[in-house]
């Protein structure tokens, strides 16, 4: 049997609190919820828990905070099988989320980075194997901005392919040199990107952009060519983690040596599945489940 790869993901780990809400509240406007939920989110740690379930060998680097949901959210990891030697204590709360979730199961969401905001450079170097035998480097953006292209370039001078999913978007990510091999963003964020009215103009340095679009296609966009990946049509219950999904999905799938067209079908399908049930980790597919959908072909 071939080994599993390995994918280091550097990023944020928070406990989301989650309402369920027939639409989305106005200013001032108080708003009785159907539903209430904590759980273990994040999107690094979400990032890490769907590529742990599709298969890889995974390590989370981070910092969670010195209080009792870190001390939860270690046993959490080990749980999924996630190697979390790189998760740091902070002095701070663990990082927290307030999620509401529509009728339509479309999201907001506001993040408190907490501990997450005290990942720097200085101490990821005093841990060592972050990225030894990692195929790929996985980084978003709700950790301090130095600490991912600091981790960035370390990944990047051990071999490994780095993957940055810029989110929530910052624009000066595009203005400090991050070693990208492949960028994946949603269809906003795309927009704040330097593409060119054809597509054609791509990131210095990287090899593609991915841009997700929700149930429509998505487009893998490489040096003066855009292709179409269509996603399987579902009708989704909570939107909340499913780019996350196929972030985690995509880097496995990348690190077993997929083409980017196949590794975007594999993630298309988890991010799919990843919407048919709520929550963001709870909802997060195992590799059998993708396979079997993909087997059912791409219209469910
Ligand atoms: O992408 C979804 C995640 O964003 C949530 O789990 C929340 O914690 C925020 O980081």
């Amino acid at each position: 049997m071939k080994k599993a790869p390995t994918i280091s993901v550097v990023g944020s780990l928070n406990v989301d609190l989650t309402f369920r809400v027939p639409r989305f509240p106005v200013p001032g406007e108080t708003l009785t919820a159907s539903q209430a939920m904590t759980a273990f989110g994040g999107k690094g740690a979400n990032q890490a828990v769907a590529a742990a379930r599709a298969g890889a060998r995974v390590r989370m680097i981070g910092c969670l905070g010195n209080d009792e949901y870190g001390e939860r959210y270690r046993e959490h990891l080990a749980g999924e099988g996630i190697d979390h030697a790189g998760v740091l204590a902070g002095a701070g709360p663990t990082g927290a989320a307030f999620i509401t979730v529509d009728g339509e199961g479309e999201n907001t969401i506001v993040v408190h980075p907490g501990a997450n905001h005290e990942l720097t450079v200085a101490k990821m170097s005093e841990l060592t194997d972050l990225f030894t035998e990692s195929a790929v480097a996985l980084l978003q953006l709700e950790c301090p901005l130095d600490a991912v292209a600091g981790a960035a370039e370390v990944a990047k001078d051990a071999g490994a392919t780095v993957i940055l999913n810029p989110s929530p978007w910052d624009p000066e990510s595009m203005e400090r040199n991050i070693p990208i091999d492949i960028l994946i963003v949603n269809e906003r964020e795309a927009e704040a990107l330097p593409l060119g009215s054809e597509m054609g103009c791509m990131p210095q340095g990287c090899e593609a952009v991915i841009v997700t679009r929700g149930a429509r296609s998505t487009w893998v966009i490489t040096e003066g060519r855009t292709q179409e990946v269509e996603p399987p049509v579902v009708t989704p219950v909570d939107t909340v983690g499913a780019g996350d999904t196929f972030a985690g999905v995509f880097a496995l799938a990348h690190a077993e040596g997929l083409g980017l067209l196949d590794a975007v079908r594999l993630a298309n399908a988890a991010a799919a599945l990843a919407t048919l049930r709520p929550g963001a980790q709870e909802a997060m597919p195992a590799r059998g489940e993708i396979e079997e959908m993909l087997s059912r072909g791409v219209r469910q």
